[in-house]
């Protein structure tokens, strides 16, 4: 039976390539959002990627714990990947009642909704920030996490540690103590820790939609150098790198994306070696933010106006992936090479404005 795989926060940057990667591997999606961070344009583009017009659409905020009960009840779901969070570091700081409240909620009610439900699989979308500042680079899984600067990337930690004891728990749920209500079974777990998603979909329907200023990187040099923006600052060029500015892993957001299937696949095939897994996604590459600005130029063919600008707060100088587990267990690599995927954020960029 084709199974079912719940993607919460479906319509938003990474959940929905992930929900295109899915369709393509043969899986039901059933897209859940709230719509609080994006409109309908990924979820469209999703639908003529796949050529499937009858994708079901929730809009659901899963912080309702009643209307994500009734979500389980409707639906038989073998799988979630649950993506339905505030993502914004600074805002988080501003705002950790609201982070923490939406953040944990969300998650809380689906591991509930799956727990009662006979049991789930659940895909956490976790991040490298839990990893903070590291001299030991590149980071394996073992590498000890750091106290969160955020409170974005403490929700992180918390959820992760969530999933960790819900699994754990879930082992010793047997039968329902009342026969006929709704049973309680075993939860698996597993949490991707991304490193840097850029990029968009090759085919420059699905890609990522900042609203007002962009925070993140490539998004900010994909605005400016369609004009949007007047000048990209790169925060920092004193940094002990080889050129001065940060490094990071930055990963295509369709290998990403793929990462998602082949984790997925390992839950529902019976595969886990452990019921609680953590698998890093990045490349192994570390990419400094001025290589990454000239090999934009460069494949684009285009002259970007940039200016080195103070140190953001905050920022780590430097963090790469050690992504041989992933690779390994999930037998999943990052394949696409920084060109193409800088070549995909400009067409979609250009998409946009047509
Ligand atoms: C990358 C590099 C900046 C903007 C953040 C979150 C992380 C994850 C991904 C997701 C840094 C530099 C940036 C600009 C610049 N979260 N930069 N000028 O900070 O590595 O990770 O996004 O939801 O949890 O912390 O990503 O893209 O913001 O920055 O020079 O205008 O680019 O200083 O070195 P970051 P980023």
């Amino acid at each position: 039976m084709t199974k079912n795989v719940l993607v919460s926060g479906g319509a938003g940057y990474i959940g929905s390539h992930v929900t295109v990667e899915l369709i393509q591997a043969g899986y039901n999606v059933i897209v859940a959002d709230n719509l609080s961070n994006c409109d309908m344009t990924c979820f469209e583009g999703v639908k003529a990627i796949t050529g499937k017009k009858d994708i079901p659409f929730i809009k659901i905020d899963c912080c309702d714990r009643d209307a994500v009960f009734r979500l389980f009840d409707e639906y038989r779901i073998d799988a979630v990947i649950h993506f339905a969070a505030f993502k914004a570091v600074g805002e988080s700081v501003a705002e950790p009642i609201k982070y923490y409240r939406n953040n944990l909620d969300s998650f809380l009610n689906i591991l509930e909704a799956g727990k009662n439900h006979g049991g789930c699989n659940i895909l956490f979308s976790s991040s490298a920030t839990v990893y903070g500042e590291t001299d030991k680079l590149p980071v394996t899984e073992d590498s000890p996490r750091q106290s969160a600067t955020s409170p974005y990337g403490n929700t992180k930690q918390i959820c992760e540690d969530i999933l960790r004891d819900v699994v754990s728990a879930a082992k010793s749920y047997g039968e329902s103590m009342f026969p006929g209500t709704r049973k309680n079974g075993p939860v698996k777990g597993i949490a991707l820790r991304y490193f840097n998603p850029i990029g968009a979909h090759p085919s420059a329907l699905i890609g990522e939609l900042p609203r007002g200023v962009p925070n993140n990187l490539v998004p900010y040099i994909t605005q400016t150098a369609i004009g949007k923006r007047e000048c990209l600052s790169i925060f920092g060029n004193d940094y002990p790198t080889p050129d001065g500015t940060c490094l990071r892993d930055y990963i295509d957001i369709v290998d990403l994306a793929k990462a998602h299937v082949a984790a997925v696949s390992r839950m529902l095939d019976g595969k886990m070696k452990k019921d609680y897994e953590i698998f890093n996604i990045g490349t192994g590459r570390p990419v400094s933010v001025y290589e990454l600005v000239t090999a934009f130029e460069k494949v684009n063919g285009i002259k970007l106006n940039y200016k080195f600008a103070e140190r953001r707060a905050g920022d780590v100088t430097a963090i790469w992936a050690d992504p041989s587990l992933a690779n390994r267990e999930l037998k999943w690599a990052a394949e696409r090479s920084i060109e193409d995927t800088l070549a995909a954020a400009w067409a979609w960029e250009k998409h946009l404005a047509e």
